[in-house]
């Protein structure tokens, strides 16, 4: 791993990841952390940045050839409301704040990427993407908005995950990540005497058939060959025990990762909660929030970032995601306006415990910090060459 990248940069990315892995700051908060990714980029030299999205920090590195197609390499950059318990000596000093996603890591080797892409360009300019508010499924949208990425041809970015080993990278085309939409059903109904559930209409025996029959939308809508997910994760009414509410709310989220089936689960929400709430003598007002679309890799930007990936770390180190990830990823938002491949890196050395993301012992093994970068600066040269090519 050592050879993927110069001495000087390792200890630049390393000493940059450790300081945001120990003053992580939530989504769009990250003001300390722009700040730190500012200096690191200034290292470079004379180098054009511009702040977009509040704390997103964009910078063009140079490429050999004026008017050639523009590619951009992403890193996120927030951490989550996790007390950190990794025991690291860079542990975060911030209560109850956490990067407990790798962020630290995905922003340290984004400017990794830009130092190597400094010292050996790209056909074309490169944008150094560092992107805020990636856990609240805001900060892709507002960083398009910003109109910074207009004239990109191309986007990569890639996620830390445990279940690898450093050094083995995931770049196929297809399914990557999930729609990560949410809804809230609120039930309008007659509270009354808890001893007298004749003179109401209970939201509470309402709200528990609606979550019963939510889990039919799966089990007999949705095709057994395609993956979904309908999680009712909150329920609150009522706050006496002999009184019935005449109200409560339920909601959750819903996965899909394919666009029929995410209108699906949508609509079969609303139908359910709706046709049990007036079966049951209460109105039903269900709220659907879209979150990131799916993930799916294209094949050609997909076979670039294999490409890049076997020239440096040889054809064994690209391995098959194994499963279908039901997360959501922002980096979706991108993928509606610019082709592009989202990649997993090994984050887990080998003989390591596999830690799932989100918990507060979660932390990436600091080798994959190498490997990220290496790998994002050479995907976005062999991109720009066939770009340029084309
Ligand atoms: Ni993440």
């Amino acid at each position: 791993m050592d050879s993927l990248v110069p001495d000087a940069v390792r200890r630049t990315i390393v000493a940059l990841r450790r300081d945001i892995h120990q003053h992580p700051e939530l989504a769009f908060a990250e003001s300390r952390t722009a700040n730190a990714l500012e200096r690191a980029l200034s290292a470079l030299g004379p180098v054009s940045m511009q702040r977009v999205a509040g704390t997103g920090v964009v910078a063009r590195i140079k490429g050999t050839t004026t008017g050639a197609p523009v590619v951009a390499v992403r890193g996120d950059i927030d951490a989550l409301p996790i007390q950190e318990a990794t025991g690291l000596p860079f542990a975060s000093v911030n209560a109850g704040v956490m990067h407990a996603c790798g962020h630290d890591v995905h922003a340290a080797w984004a400017v990794g990427a830009a130092h190597l892409l400094a010292a050996r360009p790209a056909a074309g300019d490169v944008l150094v993407v560092l992107q805020p508010a990636e856990e609240t499924g805001e900060g892709a949208a507002a960083v398009l908005k910003s109109g910074a990425l207009d004239d990109v041809a191309a986007i990569f970015g890639a996620h830390v995950d445990r279940r690898f080993t450093v050094g083995q990278v995931v770049a196929q085309a297809g399914s990557l990540a999930a729609s990560a939409d949410t809804f809230e059903i609120r039930l309008a109904g007659r509270g009354a005497h808890g001893a007298r559930p004749h003179e109401s209409a209970d939201p509470v025996v309402c709200a528990a058939a609606i979550v019963s029959a939510l889990q039919t939308i799966v089990a007999r809508r949705v095709n057994p060959a395609t993956p979904a997910v309908v999680t009712v994760a909150t329920i609150h009414a009522g706050s006496a025990l002999n009184v019935i509410p005449d109200s409560a709310t339920l909601g959750g989220t819903l996965r899909a990762v394919d666009p029929q089936t995410r209108e699906l689960l949508a609509r079969e929400v609303r139908q359910l909660s709706e046709g049990i709430a007036a079966a049951y003598g209460l109105t039903a007002t269900a709220q659907l929030t879209p979150g990131p679309p799916p993930i799916v890799n294209p094949e050609q930007p997909s076979t670039w970032a294999r490409q890049a990936v076997e020239s440096l770390l040889g054809a064994e180190a690209i391995v098959p995601l194994g499963i279908t990830n039901m997360a959501g990823e922002d980096f979706a938002y991108y993928m509606e306006r610019i082709p592009g491949c989202f990649m997993r890196v090994g984050a887990r050395l080998p003989g390591e415990a596999v830690i799932p993301a989100h918990t507060p012992q979660f932390h990436a093994a600091e080798e994959s910090l190498l490997v990220g970068a290496a790998v994002l600066a050479e995907t976005a040269r062999v991109a720009s060459m066939a770009l340029a090519a084309q």
